[in-house]
């Protein structure tokens, strides 16, 4: 059965300063985020009714909409406000939260000095980004021909909408090839990061992970290292050439989504989700939950 439509859930919304029933956030078919993906949006998760890491998930929206050159006019203090009581209005205390920030529809055109600045922030129950099956296994990835752009390319540190495009065109191949996400390989054919989470292998019973300097260095990313180095595993960040991962001893994802997941497959290697990610995933688990 397919799942409900995002459009038609029950709900209270929060946009542009009200609290309005789901079915009333609405923006106009000319807006100039839609033509020209002039928008930035964050992803976070509720624990227990508490939003884990919420301050450095509003300041990098804050970022992103710098980066893209526009100022969100509502401070972090508000929507960090905004978000607590938009969980409460929802009975929610487990939940997946979306804010997002875009420029408006006032003229037609790439330019976009004038433009207003919209926000809305919504919730859901989400348990699993990934099937627990999948989880339990490990997910199966393929290798995207889509590259991760150059930073002087794409606003790269951004959490921006455009940066989706090639995401969205790599899932939809893995998942019409039985697969669950791709592994995306950066513009000099490194290893970068999944669709939608940050990738670590694991060698030797070191972590090794690539250099954030392309790609979203994520909140789970620097969460987990911070969780491996305090159970005294060595984490190296280095650039990681795709056959390494061919002698990986295990491979997990770290994203606010994904949380941690096992991988166990990216194209032809295998792999079994092993000690360290299971220890990883453990002192995650405790650390969002405390
Ligand atoms: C492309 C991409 N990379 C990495 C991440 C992980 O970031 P975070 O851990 O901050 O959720 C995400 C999720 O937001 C993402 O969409």
């Amino acid at each position: 059965m397919a799942s409900e439509s995002f459009d038609n859930r029950k709900g209270i919304l929060w946009i542009d300063g009200q609290f309005v029933d789901w079915s009333e956030a609405k923006i106009h078919v000319l807006s100039h985020a839609l033509h020209y993906a002039s928008a930035v949006f964050e992803g976070e998760r509720a624990y227990n009714g508490k939003v884990f890491r919420l301050h450095d998930h509003t300041y990098r929206l804050h970022r992103s909409a710098q980066i893209l050159g526009f100022q969100i006019p509502y401070a972090p203090d508000q929507i960090n406000t905004v978000t607590m009581d938009l969980l409460k209005r929802n009975n929610l205390m487990d939940a997946y939260i979306r804010p997002i920030a875009w420029r408006g529809s006032e003229d037609m055109g790439v330019s976009a000095h004038s433009k207003s600045i919209h926000l809305a922030i919504a919730c859901w129950a989400w348990p699993s980004y990934f099937s627990p099956e999948a989880r339990q296994k490990g997910i199966k990835l393929i290798v995207s021909p889509w590259a991760r752009p150059a930073p002087n390319t794409a606003p790269t540190a951004a959490k921006a909408s455009g940066l989706y495009m090639i995401c969205t065109l790599s899932k939809n191949m893995a998942e019409e090839q039985g697969c669950q996400d791709a592994l995306m390989l950066d513009w000099r054919g490194q290893v970068a990061e999944s669709t939608g989470a940050n990738l670590f292998m694991v060698k030797d019973g070191q972590v090794h992970t690539p250099k954030a300097d392309c790609f979203l260095d994520g909140i789970t990313r620097q969460t987990v290292m911070g969780l491996a180095r305090g159970l005294n595993i060595t984490v190296i960040e280095r650039a990681i050439m795709p056959d390494e991962l061919a002698k990986a001893d295990e491979v997990f994802l770290t994203g606010t989504a994904a949380e941690v997941t096992p991988v166990g497959q990216i194209g032809d290697w295998t792999y079994t989700p092993g000690a360290v990610t299971a220890a990883l995933i453990e002192a995650y688990t405790q650390t969002v939950n405390s």
